[in-house]
């Protein structure tokens, strides 16, 4: 682990002195925000470090900050009880808190906000080769570039993205799947705030987007992004894996699989290998 937290490693394991980190930048965040999203300005937060954005904007419930960036988490979480590699200064931690009124809304809210990031991603300048993975998990060439954890707080929903961006090689020895960064992608030095000020503004877009038209606009996107459509996949559920074909989602968020029969069932929740 790095003892200092302003320094980090580049991918060939040197320390990167701080001035070289890219820190995330509010004003250049707040450039990249359109005139309605702007409004939330004053409502943005970026901290140094924290455990979790979401735990941050979860125990803050009243001081009035609804979206928080960190440049570390200590206490990161992913999916399934997962831990988020969360070093200092390299990826994006974003989480956002919205009010919630309907419960059943939660599968769509994250395929929406999962399509919202890969809308960002190409604004940033990735054009090829993303896909996503129900529910949410953001994949580039069959490696995992970033996630999303939705967490409920009283009548909010707190909405979190990782997105990796710089990894540093010697913290990934906790990562149990096959991952990739924007800098492998691009093969050049990230714009971290550019890209976090995009990721916001696609976001807040699509919640909105959501809040007003649900997930219906979006089946089509979905469809062309869906990594696991019309092939053999394996359901990981709590009670057991459930296995058949891919078929997408209906119009709650729900996926879809048809069985050996040919009866097509839907899910509301589990990870999705495409190992059989
Ligand atoms: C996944 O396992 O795919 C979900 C990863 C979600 C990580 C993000 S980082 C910002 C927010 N804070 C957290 O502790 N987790 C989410």
């Amino acid at each position: 682990m790095n003892k200092d937290p302003k320094e980090t490693l580049n991918k060939n394991g040197n320390t990167i002195p701080a001035k070289e980190v890219e820190l995330l930048d509010k004003k250049i965040i707040k450039k990249f925000l359109n005139s309605t999203n702007l409004t939330f300005a004053d409502k943005i937060i970026v901290l140094k470090e924290t455990t979790s954005t979401n735990d941050y904007l979860i125990k803050n419930i009243k001081n009035g900050i609804e979206i928080c960036f960190a440049e570390k988490q200590t206490a990161g979480k992913g999916q399934l009880g997962r831990k988020w590699v969360s070093p200092f200064g390299t990826n994006i931690y974003l989480s956002i808190k919205k009010p919630i009124k309907q419960y059943q809304e939660l599968n769509g809210i994250s395929l929406a906000v999962a399509i919202a990031t890969v809308e960002a991603l190409k604004e940033y300048g990735i054009q090829k080769g993303i896909s996503l993975k129900w529910p949410n998990d953001i994949i580039w060439e069959k490696q995992k570039l970033g996630g999303i954890l939705i967490e409920l707080s009283n009548k909010n929903i707190v909405v979190g993205i990782g997105l990796n961006v710089n990894m540093p090689p010697n913290f990934t020895a906790g990562i149990n799947q096959a991952w990739c960064d924007i800098l492998q992608i691009t093969k050049s030095k990230p714009k971290r705030s550019e890209l976090a000020g995009i990721l916001l503004n696609q976001i807040l877009t699509s919640l909105f987007e959501f809040q007003h038209n649900g997930l219906k606009p979006l089946l089509k996107k979905w469809h062309n992004l869906d990594v696991s459509y019309n092939k053999k996949i394996t359901l990981i559920t709590p009670q057991g894996k459930i296995q058949g074909i891919g078929k997408g989602i209906n119009e709650k968020g729900n996926l879809l699989i048809q069985n050996a029969q040919g009866e097509i069932e839907s899910f509301v929740s589990g990870e999705v290998s495409l190992k059989i």
